[in-house]
């Protein structure tokens, strides 16, 4: 299959291919997309046949259930017939934007797309080139990220043409996404309570505004037991080489990276380093990947699968990564480098 890229900087004059693009999810084709957290993979999240496509491109294991993506509220009425009071005010005061929630699907949502759950994962992003598609296919776009199973998520249309060439019709290039990592994932588990199932854009933080209690997935706090959100149990993030990483003040991590360094060269490896500026300046050493300031978790979040993807060119053996408190957005990032690292996450 040909994979045709296409660059939009305006959605008005170029609303012809965008035109297009809705044709061809219709059409049962697949469709990459851009949103302000990573890139979505689309396919007709109605048409069996086509959802079954998305399961071919990325090699997912099949009950690892998609995000159903809409361009407004009405978008998640086609899909659940059932919107309880809370989940209706976490749309009115966090859609469009990284939110995604399970809610009770109707039974036109077929069972390869749900993974056979009785619940359907609903999600409308706060990005218009991504919106004007989604308004054009006129369906509810099933979107997981648009990576290949297990590999970091793509935040350029450019890291998305790797994983998903020849695999996808085309590929819509909306620039770099703003946010860096996926959206947040949450289930109103009582009249005032939200659980998350997998931390993201949207903070535990900014949710409280909207419920009375606001509670994480016991895996998640754990990492025992069976996750929620199928995909939390399966490894992902993964660049190819392994990842160790450390959090703590700016002085604790120099210490911490330039001793793992020492033992890693004196093993013969090549290492790469996905530091702060701070660090990176005490380090000094080749390979590295800059990803902002010291703390800055909106940074990290930005840039962390960009970094991580870079060191597959780069050929190292082994990355020494700098994370950050797992509070606010951090704890999206963190749950993410965790991931990356397989476990691999050390306070200093
Ligand atoms: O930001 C995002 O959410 C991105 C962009 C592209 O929209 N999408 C994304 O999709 O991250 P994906 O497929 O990579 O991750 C979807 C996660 C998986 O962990 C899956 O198991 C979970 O959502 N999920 C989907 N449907 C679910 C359901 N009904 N119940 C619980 N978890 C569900
Ligand atoms: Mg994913």
């Amino acid at each position: 299959m040909k994979t045709e890229l296409f660059k939009i900087t305006d959605i008005e004059q170029q609303q012809e291919l965008l035109r297009q693009a809705g044709a061809c999810i219709r059409q049962g084709g697949l469709v990459v997309f851009p949103t302000e957290t990573v890139y979505g993979l689309g396919a007709n999240g109605l048409d069996e046949t086509a959802c079954r496509r998305i399961f071919e491109a990325k090699g997912r294991p099949s009950d690892n259930p998609l995000i159903l993506t809409v361009a407004d509220r009405q978008g998640a009425e086609q899909i659940s017939d059932r919107i309880s009071p809370l989940a209706e005010k976490l749309m009115a005061r966090f859609w469009p934007g990284p939110l995604t929630l399970v809610l009770p699907r109707r039974s036109c949502v077929p069972d390869v797309a749900t993974g056979g759950l009785d619940t359907v994962a609903v999600r409308c992003p706060d990005h218009d080139i991504c919106r004007a598609f989604l308004q054009y296919a006129q369906v509810p776009v099933a979107g997981p990220s648009a990576n290949l199973s297990t590999r970091p998520s793509p935040t350029t249309a450019a890291e998305a043409l790797h994983d998903m060439d020849g695999r996808v019709q085309m590929i819509i290039d909306g620039g770099a996404c703003h946010i860096g990592v996926e959206s947040t994932i949450v289930e109103c588990t009582a009249a005032d309570e939200v659980t998350i199932l997998r931390p993201g854009g949207i903070t535990p933080e900014m949710l409280a505004e909207v419920a009375a209690k606001v509670v994480l997935d016991t895996h998640l706090v754990s990492g025992k037991g069976v996750p929620k959100a199928p995909g939390m149990k399966y490894r992902h993030y993964a660049p190819e080489a392994p990842v160790q990483a450390f959090v703590g003040s700016e002085q604790a991590v120099i210490e911490a990276v330039q001793t793992a360094y020492t033992e890693a060269k004196a093993a013969g490896k090549t290492v790469g380093f996905l530091l702060s500026r701070e660090v990176a300046t005490q380090v000094g050493a080749p390979h590295t990947f800059i990803w902002g300031h010291h703390g800055d978790a909106a940074a990290l979040a930005n840039k962390l699968y960009t970094g991580l993807l870079f060191f597959d060119k780069e050929r190292v053996d082994l990355i020494l990564a700098e994370g950050v408190q797992a509070v606010g957005l951090g704890l999206a990032v963190m749950n993410r480098l965790k991931k990356a690292a397989g476990g691999h996450v050390q306070a200093v």
